[in-house]
């Protein structure tokens, strides 16, 4: 028994009142009350761990008072007393939620007996709650931390892919803003498709790199002004091979694998390295085809001026089922996808 368990008795009839208040107050902190108004007034001012209520009282009887308890102190145990055993009357206790019951004339050693188990209850239940509350804080600061450090992580993968980037840009100039806008539009592209959420920052990370293999290409070639011959053509088409292998030893890179090696397959099949057709290319990779293309045609570039809009989308329309998938055309000549 623990003597800092504060029990209130609460009983219109001065006699039970007083001889459970005798029977408890050796063993707890025992308060009284003569109804339940009063009862409900003290414990708004200090709260309690048990009550022991009639249930016949005027004014407010036993049952309408347990209601208001269990609803403004749900851990608060309570314990009626009733001077007839009806089933009636103990069932709605027990039902609105009442610990136990009393049976008047009670025995001293029964009122201590169902007050102490009501207090362990009490206890279990306190300690209960303690263990939910430090376990629902201990996840909440285990999702924080979670988060951060996925919001590091993705900051290390945009970094990594930004190097990636600047790297191809040190050889080739034309490449930082172009990376950026493949990398948006074929993510524009692919929210329309439907593509889910969780593929789409991979998408964008591989569009964003999709020419690193040009890093192994001979830089007179990539910055020629004229027609490239024959053999440098060939040189050029070694590119999505050369970065597949650079970013095969990236972990967080491996689906930006498949775009880059083919992202210079045409739909016809008649494109490198394997001239795939069709579904036979990956989604992302015929989308990057589409992306890169399209900014392409609306950059300047050493040999010609950006072309104007009009014509980048007639140049869609004749390419579509040939060297584009024509769904993904479609995408922008029917102004799903807007071109700026
Ligand atoms: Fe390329």
């Amino acid at each position: 028994m623990d003597n800092n368990d504060k029990i209130l008795v609460i009983d219109d009839e001065l006699a039970p009142r007083e001889s459970i208040r005798m029977v408890l107050k050796d063993h707890y902190h025992v308060l009284t009350a003569s109804g339940a108004g009063e009862g409900l007034d003290i414990m708004s001012r200090d709260p309690v761990d048990l009550v022991v209520m009639d249930i016949k009282m005027p004014k407010m009887d036993g049952i309408t008072a347990l209601q208001q308890i269990k609803s403004t102190h749900p851990d608060t145990e309570v314990i009626l007393l009733t001077a007839y055993a009806s089933l009636e009357t103990a069932r709605d206790a027990i039902r609105f939620g009442a610990f136990d019951y009393l049976i008047k004339p009670f025995d001293k050693d029964d009122v201590i007996m169902i007050v102490e188990k009501g207090l362990e209850k009490r206890r279990t239940n306190a300690g209960l709650r303690l263990e939910r509350d430090t376990l629902l804080d201990k996840t909440s600061r285990l999702e924080s931390q979670i988060n951060e450090a996925r919001s590091n992580i993705m900051n290390y993968y945009d970094g990594t892919v930004k190097a990636l980037i600047y790297t191809i840009d040190a050889k080739d100039h034309y490449t930082f803003n172009h990376s950026n806008r493949v990398a948006e539009l074929a993510s524009a592209m692919a929210k329309v498709i439907g593509v889910p959420q969780t593929t789409i920052k991979g998408l964008e990370h591989a569009a964003s790199i999709h020419d690193i293999g040009k890093i192994g290409i001979d830089e007179s070639i990539l910055r020629k002004k004229g027609r490239l011959s024959p053999e440098e053509y060939e040189e050029v088409k070694n590119h999505p091979a050369i970065g597949a292998r650079i970013v095969k030893s990236v972990p967080f890179l491996e689906d930006a694998v498949p775009v880059i090696l083919y992202h210079h397959e045409r739909f016809d099949g008649n494109g490198y390295p394997e001239g795939f057709r069709s579904t036979q290319i990956p989604l992302t990779a015929r989308i990057v085809l589409v992306a890169d293309a399209i900014d392409a045609m609306m950059s300047d570039r050493p040999y010609r001026k950006a072309l104007p809009i009009e014509q980048v989308m007639s140049e869609l329309k004749n390419n579509s089922g040939t060297q584009f998938d024509p769904v993904i055309t479609s995408l922008v000549l029917n102004g799903d996808v807007p071109l700026q």
